[in-house]
């Protein structure tokens, strides 16, 4: 089995080799291919890479190149994984609409739509070569807005299925905090994504949510910087993304005095880069928990396995609402759980959506909708109705004075502009 990683220069990438060292039984890979424009890059992290599967005892080869169609030729599976514009585009996302007073956020918000904006073309374009050379190939996306571009590659026909690590990193929480294995943890995870709540956590068919949150609510809330009384008297565990609808103007307060995360990450990713150079370094280093991608590669694994073996288990993925969630379009992109298998992704049934999380839920897959739409077609009036259209936008001198400060901030990426 070939599989292709695009954007495989990431510095996530050990953990997504390591997981493939560590699971190869349920996914046999032959070939792992890293794919990334960046030579100097492509040169460290794949040479770590080589040496996880070489200290795992893996069989299969790991090659790189920044030749896209070279590395994609007869790949099984390519997983897309790339960041327009790199961390100096994500600063800028999570910079100017705090100049509104609005959250600064690579996938919330206007900062989100910025980058929906230099993405969109770019993964259609990738995903366009995939199906010239490899039509029955599975494209799995991380690449962010997870939500839009899977959108994108669904509405032109293409063998998607997004995914995002929340759900799993719920899954396997609530496991040990549970005392049973992340396999027996079935999550009521739903909503868009990066907009989700954990309705409810069983095993056996029985829910443990409402004894999680009545033992454990203090540290689940910290995590969230959410009020535990909200938890409580919800009766849900939100995302961590809920906290910039639900705290908006404190979050942004918050931002406002202190340097990105973009800046954060950037500096992270220096020192990461420092340890893969050392040949010595063979596993994925400590350091790399400090981003955002735990069981990031355990998700991936998981997919790509039930993708390509045709297993029809249920897995938390990004797939086209088709009727699921009866208040939606069938065309917009949900994230729920859903049987995978060789013929693609299905949502289980869903039981109906309460009004205070339908209310948003609706609301963004609008924005969601006409922000594929600017991403499609370009155009500054596209670009200020997905931003009028959004719950933390919505008034005109906002909508108006982001949009000019997304377009001229992301002109060498939107040709259009
Ligand atoms: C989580 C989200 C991802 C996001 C990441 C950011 O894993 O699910 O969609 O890309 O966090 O992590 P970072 O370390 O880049 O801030
Ligand atoms: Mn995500």
């Amino acid at each position: 089995m070939k599989l292709t990683v695009v954007g495989g220069g990431s510095t996530y990438t050990p953990e997504l080799v390591d997981g493939f060292a560590r699971l190869r039984d349920s996914l046999p890979v032959d070939e792992l291919v890293l794919v990334d424009p960046a030579a100097d890059r492509l040169e460290l992290v794949g040479g770590l890479a080589q040496r996880i599967f070489a200290k795992q005892g893996h069989p299969g080869k790991v090659t790189t190149t920044s030749d896209l169609d070279a590395g994609i030729d007869g790949a099984d599976a390519v997983l897309l994984q790339l960041r327009v514009g790199g961390q100096a585009a994500r600063n800028q996302d999570e910079t100017w609409p705090l100049e509104c007073g609005c959250v600064g956020q690579e996938t919330t918000g206007a900062g989100g739509l910025a980058k929906a904006l230099r993405t969109v073309p770019v993964v259609l374009d990738i995903a366009e070569r995939v199906r010239r050379t490899n039509p029955d190939a599975w494209i799995v996306d991380f690449t962010n807005p997870v939500g839009i571009v899977t959108r994108a590659l669904l509405s032109e026909g293409h063998k998607a299925v997004g995914l995002c690590n929340v759900a799993i990193g719920f899954q396997r929480r609530f496991a040990r905090l549970l005392g049973v294995t992340p396999e027996e943890v079935a999550l009521d995870h739903v909503g868009l994504n990066h907009l989700t709540w954990e309705r409810a956590v069983r095993v056996d068919g029985v829910d443990h949510l409402p004894s999680l949150l009545a033992s454990h609510v203090g540290e689940l809330a910290a995590d969230l910087k959410l009020p535990a009384e909200l938890l409580l008297q919800l009766g849900v565990v939100p995302s961590y993304y809920l906290r910039y609808f639900y705290a908006h103007d404190e979050v942004v307060r918050e931002l406002l005095e202190k340097p990105s995360r973009a800046a954060e990450v950037a500096a992270i990713e220096k020192q990461l880069l420092d340890l893969y150079a050392d040949p010595a370094l063979d596993e994925k280093p400590a350091l790399l928990e400090q981003r955002g991608g735990a069981y990031y590669s355990e998700a991936a694994v998981a997919l790509a396995s039930s993708l390509l073996n045709d297993t029809g288990d249920v897995q938390v993925v990004n797939t086209l609402n088709n009727g699921a969630l009866p208040f939606l379009p069938d065309d917009a992109v949900i994230e729920v759980p859903a049987t995978v298998g060789a013929s693609g992704t299905t949502p289980l049934p869903i039981s109906p959506l309460e009004p205070l999380y339908a209310g948003l839920v609706a609301n963004v897959t609008a924005y969601e909708n006409l922000a594929l739409e600017a991403a499609l077609k370009g155009g500054a009036d596209r670009v200020f109705t997905a931003l009028l259209a959004h719950p933390l936008i919505g008034q005109i001198e906002y909508a108006r004075a982001l949009t000019d400060k997304l377009l001229a901030h992301n002109r060498e990426y939107l040709p259009w502009a």
